[in-house]
């Protein structure tokens, strides 16, 4: 038998386990590693993990018996069926109140069905979003862990010492909530960086047709504007990628393959805003551009067959003021983009019968995960203020930022158009922006023809909620209305 001294285990050592290992073992943890083939467990040893005290396992009982109780096992494998059959294969080495850890892209339905079935056994489940790529992972990525709150001082000091810390050193992890909540955030994460990535597309776009800018010049206007209220990971690495030259000296970004893929987290947040009724426009916008980009051949042909407007560039003497308006454009959709995020998120709370802490999911994706930006540090002050607060929007600093620069982002969507060139995330954005300050929208003749049809029924302004009326629009219907009526 060997002894259990580890403090940890982890099962699956792709890039993201094998980081995780080194970034506990940094923080004084014994971590144990497994993985399905074996031999790599071996060369993680005799490579990566030489001269660490590190320790590891060629079967789930090794690995087990190895650890300390009550037992934490992460498991940081491919999402899906991989996951339950792994904590299947677990489950006879496990002992009432050790805790199973899910760090992979799952559903947070998936979490919250596994957090129910493994309490039934006896057994604590977190299930925790893992944000940062590689380098977070290795050197402090963003950690959002939910599922059973029993599990949480346990796991604590290991994911608060590993994550990225801000400024004043507080760590980007923290309990977010129970079943799925830690997955859910995750997913909303990867959805709003869908989001953001889009965004700083249409800009690259809008510039390069607009003002034909070369990637060097990209890198100086993205350097610039990385100074600024955009200040952000994405906008950091993408003036990395404008000046990075190829072997013949060209920019690799143009040559570089206009077609994006994508593993499907994007989609779920879009499902989920809409199986919630919630507008989460600009994500939908984000995931359908990634689709649209994928069509390369069809487009090609398109190109050929459809017309746009004859494109005249934007005067020289414009370009620091065109540059400035896309910048105000994307950063005023940015701002719609993360309200829509925590709309999202207020709703999953009334669904799921969650609690989250809005300033602390702000926190914890305030650095080491993707989004990570200061613009975030500016999400949590607004939550510190009014945690309440029902959209990021009405605080006085979004408003304040979007009042005064509403006419650019106009002026940006507007050369957009005359350009021809797609920016379908700005546009949702502003529609969002411009369909969330108006007091009537037109939906008062959207139910009057649902009435006219199909009988539905409507409210009145004259009269009080609740109270619905029908007419016989044609004077040939029936008096019988439908008794369904959904808002
Ligand atoms: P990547 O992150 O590189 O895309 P992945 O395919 O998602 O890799 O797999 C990540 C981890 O899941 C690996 O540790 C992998 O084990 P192998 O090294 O043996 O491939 C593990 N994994 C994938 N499918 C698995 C399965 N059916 N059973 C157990 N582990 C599995």
């Amino acid at each position: 038998m060997a002894e259990a001294t580890c403090d940890i285990g982890l099962i699956g050592l792709a890039v993201m386990g094998q980081n995780l290992v080194l970034n506990m073992n940094d923080h004084g943890f014994k971590v144990c590693v497994f993985n399905r083939t074996t031999s790599k467990v071996d060369e993680f040893l005799a490579d990566e993990a030489k001269g660490t005290q590190i320790e590891g396992a060629h079967s789930l009982e090794e690995l087990c018996s190895k650890l300390k109780t009550p037992r934490r096992v992460m498991i940081m494998v491919k999402a899906g069926d991989v996951v339950d059959k792994t904590i299947e294969s677990l489950l006879p080495y496990l002992e009432k109140g050790d805790i199973v850890i899910d760090g992979g892209n799952s559903l947070f339905t998936d979490s919250n069905r596994r957090t129910k079935e493994l309490a039934e056994k006896g057994l604590h489940y977190i299930g925790t979003g893992v944000s940062g790529g590689e380098e977070g992972a290795r050197f402090g990525p963003s950690i959002m862990p939910g599922g059973d709150p029993a599990a949480w001082p346990a796991v604590k000091p290991i994911f608060q010492a590993i994550a990225a810390k801000v400024e004043d050193g507080t760590p980007c992890c923290d309990w977010v909530g129970e079943g799925g909540a830690g997955h859910y955030v995750k997913m909303v994460h990867n959805g709003i960086e869908y989001g953001d990535m889009q965004l700083i597309g249409e800009a690259y776009q809008l510039l390069k047709d607009g003002l034909g800018l070369t990637a060097d010049e990209f890198e100086a206007v993205f350097a610039e504007w990385n100074k600024g209220e955009l200040d952000s990971y994405l906008i950091e690495i993408s003036t990395t990628i404008f000046g990075k030259k190829d072997d013949d000296g060209q920019p690799i970004i143009d040559k570089i393959l206009d077609t994006a893929g994508q593993k499907g987290t994007g989609k779920w947040t879009a499902i989920d805003a809409l199986d919630n009724g919630m507008p989460v426009t600009l994500i939908g916008e984000s995931v359908f551009a990634r689709c649209l980009s994928a069509l390369k051949d069809e487009r090609v042909v398109a190109s050929k067959v459809l017309h746009g407007p004859k494109q005249e560039k934007i005067p020289a003497e414009h370009k620091a003021e065109f540059i400035e308006e896309v910048r105000r454009a994307l950063y005023c959709s940015k701002m719609v983009s993360y309200a829509q995020g925590y709309m999202l998120l207020r709703s999953a709370e009334k669904v799921q019968g969650w609690t989250l802490n809005m300033g602390g999911v702000a926190l914890m994706w305030r650095g080491g995960c993707i989004i990570r930006s200061a613009f975030l540090g500016d999400i949590k002050k607004a939550f510190d203020k009014d945690e309440k607060l029902t959209n990021l929007l009405l605080d006085d600093f979004f408003s304040g930022a979007l009042n005064k620069y509403q006419a650019s982002w106009r002026k940006a969507l507007i050369h957009a158009i005359e350009l021809g060139v797609p920016t379908p995330a700005f546009s949702t954005a502003l529609a969002f922006y411009d369909g969330y300050r108006t007091e009537r929208l037109p939906a008062n003749l959207l139910q009057a023809q649902r009435d006219f049809f199909g009988a539905h029924t409507y409210e009145r302004l004259d009269k009080p909620r609740g109270e619905f009326f029908h007419t016989n629009w044609t004077g040939r219907g029936g008096r019988v209305s439908s008794t369904t009526y959904n808002a």
